[in-house]
Order: C-alpha cells, then sequence, then structure tokens
C-alpha cells in the first residue's frame, strides 16, 4: 500500500534515494511536490498552514491531509509567505529564504563538507558530507513529535503548536536532572515524571514498541510509561506528540480505518492541564468529554450569550469596582479557580464561613476557594486573570466576587460598542433591583449630588452670563441629565455663542477643526468641530455622556458639548505639548529619548485597555492615529476622538471581518511600529527587519522592551483578526509579564501607504 501510495506522490525534487544535491533550491508555489522518504512513509517540503503561509518540514505521507501530520519544521514551525524558497547552498547551508530572498533560518554547517540532504526512511531529515556521515540531522532540533528512537535531551523541548499570539503556552520539557514535565508557559509544571532512583539520566527516547523511557548512561531504563498496545506487531507507526490542548499522548496509526489513535496520554485528566480553558472559563466534563464552560453562567446573566469552549471567548471578570451597588459572593460548589499569570493567591487557614467572609471584607479579594479536603486551606484570589475547574469530584467550593446588580455586569462584559441602555437609566435600574437601605442611600446621595452639581453650574452660568452682555438665560438649554453620568462629574452643555465666545470666535486654531479656547476660570481647553454628525440630539447626548465619564490619565477628558441643527462641538480639555506625530516626526532626534518612547507605547495601550476593557461600558476607540495622541507636560499621551464612530458617518469599520476592537488592535500596532521606527511608513516586513533598522547601540538596555513592542506590533497587525491579540495581552506583553511569540509572517499588506508603495514597485518592474 505504502508503495503504492508513494509512486502516485513521488514526483518530488529529491532523486530516488531521496536526497538532494547542493544548490537544490525549491518554491512555495511548488508545495504539492515534496521529497519523499525512500519507504514512501515521509514527506519533506513546504507544508501549507492556515492564512496562506507555508512552514517547511517532514509530515506523514500516508492517506489523506488530516493524517499526513507534520512532524517536524524548520525553525521551531517559522512561517513563511508565498514564494518563498528553500534549499542546500552551495556552501552546504540549508536554508529558508522569504520572496526577498533574506535568510530566514540556516543550519548553519557551510564549515561541515555538506554534500547534500537526505530524508531517511525514520522521519529524520539529515545533512550528509562526502563520506555520508550524518552532520546534523533534524532529530536533533525537535519541534512537538518525538519518533520513534529519537531523544529528547536536556534542553530540548517539545512546544505545543501556537493557537494564541501569547507564546505556544504548553511545552514539553527535560530537565537538567533528567525529569520529564509538562510546563505552562515558563514554570508552572502541571505533569512529571517522577523516579526515585538517584540514576544519572542521559536522555529520554521514545521507542517504535510504544514506551517512552528515561535511559541512564549504561542505556538502562530508569522510568518509562508504555502505551497500551504495546508490542501490537500490527502496529507500524507511532509517534508521540504534545497537543494544542497541552496534553501529550502517543498516537498509532490504525491501518484498517486509517487513523491515528490516541493509546496513551500523561494527563489523565484534560481539567487537570493546567489553564486548559483559557482565562475566565471553568473546565469540567459532559458525557462527550471535557467542556469549558465561562464563569459567568450563573442564572442572573439568563440571556447572555457566553461562548465558551476552548477558554475563547469568555466574558472579562467584572471591575468591582465599578459595580453599581454592593457586590455579593456566588458559590460555586466543586470548584477550584486559579490564577493564570504570577498570581497574588494568598493562603490561609479558615473555615469555609471564614473564608468567604474574609474575602467579601477585602476589597480586594476577586474570590477565595475553600479546599474541603480537611486541609481548611482558603486561597484569596486578587488578580481577575483566573480559570479554574469543576467535576464532581473537585474537593473545594469557591466563593466569586460579582456585582450585586446584574446589569453592570453585562455592561461590563459585552465588549461592544452599542446604544442600548443609556447612562441616564441607572436610576431606575436602582429601583428595581436594589433593597431598600441601599436604594434609600442610593437615592439621597443622587438628590445630594444632583443638587450640589446643579449649583456649581448654576455658579459657572452666572459667572459666564456677568461677563458677558447678552445671551439670555432663556436661551440656554436647561442642564437637564446630561450634567451626571456615572462618575458624577459635570458635563457642560453649550450653546454655539457660548463656544464661540469661550474660542474668541475660533481664533486659536490647532489642527483640522480643533480650536483653542479658555473657560471663564482660565481653564484652557480645546474645541473639536464635528462633522458629518448624524444622529438625533438624544443618540449624541447618551455617547457624549459615556465619553465624559472615561476618567484616565491616558485619555483626554471631554469637558462639554454643543449640539444644534447647524453645529456639533466637543470641548475636550487642553493637552500641551501637541501631538505624538510632530513630536515623533520632529528633526530634532536628540529629544526622542528611548524610554519615553517605550512609556508612551505603554500609555497608550493603557488608554486602550481602559476603553476597552475597564470603563463602565467598553468604548471603541475607532480613530487611532499619531495625531489622535497628545502628550502632555510630562509626555504623558493622552488620547483623544475616542468613541465617535457611531455619531459620524464613515467612522465605522469598513471591513466587516473584523470587529470595530479588533481595528482598534490593528491601528494599535501600527502606532507602536511608528513609534518604534520614528517613521511613518514602516518599512520592513519582520520583527528582524525593524530590529536591525534600529540603532542597537542608542537603544541599549531598551533593545529587549523594544523587541517585545515590534513583536506584539506584528500580531497587532496580522490580516486574520482572531490572530490578534486582545488589548489585556498587549499591556502585559509590553509591561513584560508575559512573553511573546514571534510573529508568524511579516506585515500584511493593508496600510494603505504600504499598498501605495507595493503597487509602485510593481510598476517600475513592469
Ligand atoms: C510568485 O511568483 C510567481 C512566479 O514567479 C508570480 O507569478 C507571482 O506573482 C508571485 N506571487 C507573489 C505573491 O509574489
Ligand atoms: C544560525 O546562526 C544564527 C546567527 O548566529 C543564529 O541566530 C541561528 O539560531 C543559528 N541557527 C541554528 C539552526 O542554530
Ligand atoms: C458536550 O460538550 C461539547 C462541547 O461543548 C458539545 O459539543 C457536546 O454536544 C456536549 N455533549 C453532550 C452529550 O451534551
Ligand atoms: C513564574 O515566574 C514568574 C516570573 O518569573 C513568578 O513571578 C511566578 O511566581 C512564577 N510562578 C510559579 C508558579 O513559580
Ligand atoms: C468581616 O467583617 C465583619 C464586620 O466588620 C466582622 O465581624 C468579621 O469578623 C469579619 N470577618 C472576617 C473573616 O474577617
Amino acid at each position: 500500500m505504502l508503495v503504492l501510495l508513494c509512486s502516485a506522490f513521488c514526483g518530488g525534487f529529491c532523486d530516488d534515494f531521496s536526497t538532494m544535491p547542493l544548490g537544490f533550491e525549491v518554491s512555495s508555489f511548488e508545495s504539492d511536490k515534496n521529497c519523499v522518504s525512500e519507504n514512501g512513509v515521509f514527506a519533506f517540503g513546504f507544508l501549507e498552514m492556515d492564512n496562506d503561509e507555508y512552514v517547511v518540514g517532514i509530515k506523514y505521507n500516508l492517506a489523506d491531509k488530516a493524517s499526513n501530520l507534520p512532524v517536524w519544521a524548520i525553525g521551531g514551525g517559522i512561517r513563511v509567505s508565498l514564494n518563498s524558497t528553500f534549499g542546500l547552498s552551495m556552501d552546504g547551508n540549508l536554508i529558508l529564504m522569504n520572496p526577498s530572498r533574506i535568510v530566514q533560518w540556516s543550519s548553519n554547517t557551510s564549515t561541515l563538507g555538506v554534500q547534500k540532504v537526505g530524508l531517511l526512511n525514520n522521519g529524520n531529515l539529515v545533512l550528509l558530507s562526502s563520506k555520508d556521515e550524518i552532520v546534523w540531522e533534524s532529530f536533533g532540533s525537535p519541534t512537538n513529535t518525538l519518533l520513534p528512537n529519537q531523544s529528547l535531551h536536556y534542553p530540548q523541548t517539545l512546544r505545543a503548536p501556537s493557537t494564541k499570539s501569547t507564546s505556544s503556552y504548553y511545552s514539553f520539557a527535560i530537565s537538567r536532572a533528567g525529569e520529564l514535565k509538562l510546563v505552562w508557559e515558563h514554570n508552572v509544571t502541571y505533569w512529571r515524571s517522577h523516579f526515585s532512583s538517584p540514576a544519572i539520566v542521559k536522555e529520554a527516547r521514545f521507542d517504535s514498541s510504544g514506551v517512552l523511557g528515561l535511559y541512564d548512561e549504561n542505556d538502562k531504563v530508569v522510568w518509562s510509561i508504555t502505551a497500551k498496545d504495546y508490542g501490537d506487531s500490527s502496529v507500524n507507526l507511532r509517534h508521540l506528540r504534545i497537543d494544542r490542548d497541552g496534553n501529550l499522548r502517543i498516537y498509532s496509526w490504525d491501518s484498517v480505518s486509517y487513523t491515528w489513535k490516541a493509546v496513551w496520554q500523561a494527563v489523565q485528566d484534560q481539567c487537570d492541564v493546567f489553564g486548559f480553558c483559557g482565562l475566565y472559563s471553568v473546565c469540567g466534563y459532559n458525557s462527550s468529554g471535557p467542556v469549558c464552560n465561562c464563569l459567568y453562567s450563573d442564572p442572573l446573566e439568563q440571556g447572555v450569550e457566553s461562548s465558551g469552549a476552548g477558554g475563547a471567548g469568555c466574558r472579562k471578570m467584572v471591575d468591582l469596582g465599578n459595580c453599581r451597588m454592593h457586590t455579593s459572593i456566588l458559590v460555586m460548589k466543586q470548584t477550584v479557580l486559579y490564577g493564570l499569570y504570577p498570581s497574588h493567591d494568598v493562603g490561609m487557614l479558615l473555615s469555609q464561613t471564614d473564608c468567604r467572609d474574609y474575602c467579601s471584607n477585602d476589597t480586594s479579594c476577586v474570590a477565595a476557594t475553600s479546599r474541603n479536603d480537611g486541609s481548611g486551606l482558603c486561597m484569596i484570589k486578587r488578580t481577575t486573570f483566573i480559570s479554574g475547574y469543576n467535576t464532581p469530584f473537585t474537593p473545594a467550593v469557591t466563593f466569586l466576587k460579582v456585582c450585586s446588580v446584574p446589569q453592570a455586569v453585562a455592561a461590563q462584559g459585552a465588549n461592544r460598542h452599542g446604544n442600548e441602555g443609556s447612562i441616564s437609566s441607572s436610576g431606575g435600574l436602582i429601583a428595581k433591583k436594589g433593597s431598600g437601605k441601599k436604594l434609600m442611600l442610593a437615592i439621597a446621595l443622587i438628590i445630594l449630588l444632583t443638587v450640589t452639581v446643579i449649583l456649581s453650574i448654576q455658579i459657572l452660568v452666572f459667572w459666564i452670563l456677568y461677563r458677558r452682555r447678552k445671551i439670555k438665560v432663556k436661551t440656554r438649554i436647561p442642564f437637564g441629565r446630561d450634567q451626571m453620568n456615572q462618575h458624577y462629574s459635570v458635563l457642560i452643555r453649550l450653546s454655539f455663542e457660548e463656544i464661540k465666545e469661550l474660542t474668541n470666535n475660533f481664533a486659536n486654531q490647532l489642527g483640522t477643526s480643533v480650536f483653542k479656547g479658555g473657560l471663564p476660570n482660565k481653564t484652557p481647553i480645546v474645541a473639536k468641530v464635528l462633522k458629518n454628525v448624524v444622529v438625533s440630539e438624544k443618540e449624541f447626548r447618551v455617547t457624549v455622556s459615556t465619553l465624559s465619564g472615561t476618567h484616565h490619565r491616558n485619555l483626554a477628558s471631554v469637558k462639554g458639548f454643543c449640539f444644534d441643527s447647524t453645529n456639533k462641538i466637543l470641548l475636550y480639555e487642553y493637552v500641551p505639548n501637541g501631538s505624538l506625530d510632530k513630536w515623533l516626526f520632529k528633526t530634532d532626534h536628540s529629544e526622542r529619548i528611548w524610554h519615553q518612547r517605550i512609556d508612551i507605547a505603554l500609555g497608550v495601550a493603557h488608554g486602550v485597555a481602559y476603553l476597552h476593557t475597564e470603563c463602565q461600558k467598553c468604548i471603541i476607540h475607532g480613530n487611532l492615529k499619531l495625531e489622535n495622541i497628545l502628550l502632555d507636560e510630562n509626555l504623558v499621551p493622552k488620547m483623544t476622538d475616542f468613541g465617535l464612530q457611531d455619531l459620524i458617518t464613515g467612522r465605522k469599520s469598513v471591513s466587516s471581518s473584523e470587529s470595530p476592537s479588533e481595528r482598534d488592535i490593528y491601528m494599535l500596532g501600527q502606532i507602536f511600529l511608528q513609534i518604534v521606527t520614528c517613521e511613518r511608513e514602516i518599512l520592513g516586513e519582520n520583527v528582524e527587519q525593524i530590529l536591525e533598522q534600529l540603532d542597537e547601540s542608542r537603544a541599549g538596555d531598551y533593545m529587549e522592551a523594544i523587541e517585545r513592542i515590534v513583536r506584539i506590533s506584528f500580531w497587532c497587525m496580522q490580516n486574520k483578526p482572531f490572530l490578534r491579540p486582545s488589548i489585556g495581552e498587549v499591556v502585559k506583553v509590553l509591561e513584560g509579564t508575559l512573553s511573546v511569540d514571534r510573529p508568524p509572517s511579516g506585515l500584511p499588506v493593508r496600510h494603505d501607504s504600504m499598498i501605495d508603495t507595493e503597487v509602485a514597485s510593481e510598476i517600475e518592474e513592469e
């Protein structure tokens, strides 16, 4: 059978002995051509990935695409685009080049007298010298699979394929002392090979009979596990692989059903794989296997869709500080919650009720898990980056703090921008849901604040009126609910006449449609004249009051507005140092100090994180660009012009394939690259090229931070929106608390000016 298959596929680029000579080269548009091993089992060549990308590697050559699993890839899976090539250079390096023939990976074997490459029957790709000695082998740099008779030595690891931008979380490693372990991120070990003998381990090896063993210097087994079909002679093909779900498995080829069957797995209970369900998700079982359920699926939240599985798309934790009312405790039986990132869990010995009370008394406590296995351990969690598991045999109960008023949860979690529900409805909500005392207190508070606010506004109004002669009190639209928002700060509504007065008849223009002015109390402000506003006054007011409820160091605050039939104007706080583009692109480079630029990038990310996830009602920026990032006297970035895409025509996301928040992330990536390179146009199509352009000697200690920024930028700018990181991940990467993988490919051609240059070069070629 295998031979037959081979004859069907053997139109490859290697000769009958599955070898390729010095100077051979293959391009990815010949990706249907492979070099097949002599026995027909393995094929080497371009492997097509999703996203129109390729890796170069070895896969099985058995049946259909699903069975032909990749078993090795160059450089751990470096992704390249169409028209990339690989080959054996005349000096004996196996190389992978991108379409501009820049070397992406090299075997660095030019000094070893390489004469040819060969694919052996066991799936090992080897570089051979003139005496047919192996001078380099793919078995020496495993990716996610061990084939029979392949060994693992410290510090080699197998890494699960990346599914998201932030690290391929799972790896299978051998420690210096010879212990095998499964690790999440860098240091959470969720499975290990326990062995007691004090032997010195030489290597771990997987063999063709289905045994994974640790061997000492004398090749004696000191520890092993055995597949359940061990010794079954009808099984010809086996491999050991770390899967995307973080489990390590042995697979056997079933030559009857033509499929791979798992015959051993390291972690029996999939829910014990650390972080399996991802953020805000809890692992459990239904009759068909492990399932992930979102943390918030309690009856309070009925009607809110929860898209659980695999940890993708669970609603974020509520910022308890934003609860409209008090918090209450949700009891989750047989459930353990744990922090995913370096957590600040504190363990205490408390009874179950004390554990619960402690958490509800402690404002920084997000959840507490009380073990009822007799240990009396109570783990207090202060991070919102949590995951967990829930099985009938879990001897623990978890107390999750939630907002008493569910609406606050829903508004927080739905990461979309919408007009439903206005801020001014909060009174109604409280009336419906609040309990007696709280209700009275809330009403008293609102009355008190209303009175205070009305009084202070009247004082302001009188001041304005006093200083000017003619504007009649009657013409001022009464301060209705606009004066209040959830943070109880004042949003002023002004007439066009008043705006004219404040801006001295628009005398001092700062930019397109932007004018400087001053309030009567001399506080400088900026008036932004909005064009093409397409919404009703009510919708406008709802949006503006949402915007004025944003209070963040990295956002320019909205102070007031004007809305009449012809004029729509927003008043923002004045930020003295101008916009980021002016600062970045000004000629005097000496002022652009690295740490300032890194701080600015982080500030911008914090601002977006606040908009997307932290403020009461999630806001999309919708127009992120350098011009909309202002710098204050301390060079703290403050974003402006956010949240207006529902008001203005032409601001909606053009492409339907990405959500507005994904669009924001894309633009954020672009801004980061502009900050790092100080160029408006991003030149260079991969991380390395960008980094090369930067003057390393001047970056010095900052190079690592810069590389992180560049890497995450490329992830942000992925064409496929689902590959882009969440803003939370972006912040963590910039802060250095989360590592980030090399991005899958070069920059997608999307930035308008980049498209222009591409077109230009194509024309030149013609
Ligand atoms: C790839 O190369 C082929 C043949 O040279 C050419 O026709 C095609 O336009 C190239 N594609 C890209 C995306 O560069
Ligand atoms: C080859 O050498 C380069 C430069 O020193 C290095 O970055 C790269 O990791 C090496 N490749 C391999 C396969 O070791
Ligand atoms: C178990 O959960 C999975 C994933 O959510 C689902 O596809 C499957 O239908 C469920 N099975 C049963 C029997 O409920
Ligand atoms: C993992 O590493 C981080 C940072 O190096 C550290 O803060 C954290 O405590 C470690 N976690 C564990 C479980 O060791
Ligand atoms: C929680 O606070 C209440 C009232 O202040 C107090 O009586 C109780 O002892 C506290 N509980 C714990 C576990 O600290």
